[in-house]
């Protein structure tokens, strides 16, 4: 291991990492110690992420990598392969990167893709990291082309597809980025899923691309989606509970839901919505959904 001063404090199974706790040398999942397993299983943290740079805040959704590095620092193990279909500007391939994994990703907008190659290229990792420039729609084609690719079965997903097409519907915020000059929605394909109008369909082709997903994932491989519901002309639609159910009946690439996760947003101040008139909430958080391929 990397980096510590390791003490054997059985031979036979554990390696003691010191400060960090105790390493079981058969830990199936990954390279942490049951201190930092433990720490990691509550079902809720809060996030507070560094401030993004200057390409990064030209994508309108970046995730923190700080972020995705602790969900890949469970999931996975060093030199696993890690997959992300919805890629952005690379926080999943930078933070595999980090981690020593392997990884690939999928991004439909032509300018996010050159970011993240960009963005790769000063990471100088170690492992392959494969962004692709394509629609998740076509993914096992995509990676299945892919030389390097052509064999690899992913051992964990980490993604945050769009919202729905909320980017266009949130109002305030997209005031703010359109006086900026930022980018107001992902692209104008007709293959970016925020582009699609109905909440049924959206529903339907997010779970299609993750029917996908499900076929390059290892058996007992985990998944996790990033999203939430929307508030939108006075109604919750409950598109973190829907995604949820509707990966769970997909036939033969149905996933098992193992959890949530919630991401407490407690740096974003309070707007005045609704006041003396009716309940709007301050959504301050995000659910982090966790699914297992078990078969
Ligand atoms: C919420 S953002 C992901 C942000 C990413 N996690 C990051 O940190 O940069 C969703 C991304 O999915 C992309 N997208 C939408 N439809 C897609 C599709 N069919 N195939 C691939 N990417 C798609 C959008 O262009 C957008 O960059």
């Amino acid at each position: 291991m990397r980096d510590f001063n390791l003490k054997e404090s059985n031979k036979n199974k554990y390696i003691d990492l010191g400060e960090r706790g105790k390493l079981n040398l058969n830990n199936k999942l990954n390279d942490l110690t049951g201190k930092e397993w433990i720490k990691f299983s509550k079902s809720w943290f809060v996030h507070r992420p560094p401030r993004r740079k200057e390409n990064e805040i030209l994508h309108p959704a970046k995730f923190p990598e700080s972020l995705v590095e602790e969900f890949i620092g469970f999931f996975s193990k060093k030199n696993d392969w890690i997959l992300d279909p919805f890629l952005g500007t690379a926080s999943t391939l930078i933070a595999a990167g980090k981690l020593n994994r392997n990884a690939a990703g999928i991004e439909i907008n032509k300018k996010y893709y050159q970011i993240s190659l960009e963005r790769i290229k000063n990471g100088n990792y170690e492992n392959k990291i494969i962004p692709v420039c394509g629609s998740s729609l076509d993914m096992l084609k995509l990676l299945r082309k892919e030389k390097l690719l052509e064999d690899i079965q992913f051992d964990y997903t980490i993604t945050s597809p769009p919202y729905w097409n909320q980017l266009e519907r949130n109002s305030i915020r997209q005031k703010d980025r359109k006086q900026k000059g930022l980018d107001t929605k992902y692209s104008k394909s007709k293959d970016d899923i925020g582009n699609l109008d109905s909440y049924e369909e959206f529903i339907e082709i997010q779970a299609k691309i993750f029917d996908q997903v499900f076929q390059l994932t290892k058996p007992n491989g985990y998944l996790t989606i990033i999203t939430n519901n929307i508030y939108w002309q006075s109604k919750l639609y409950p598109l973190a509970f829907d995604t949820a159910v509707s990966l769970t009946k997909r036939g033969e690439f149905s996933w098992t839901l193992k959890d949530e996760k919630i991401w407490l947003q407690d740096d974003k101040p309070l707007i005045a919505l609704g006041v003396n008139n009716a309940w709007v909430g301050n959504r301050h958080h995000q659910y982090c959904l966790i699914f297992r391929k078990e078969v």
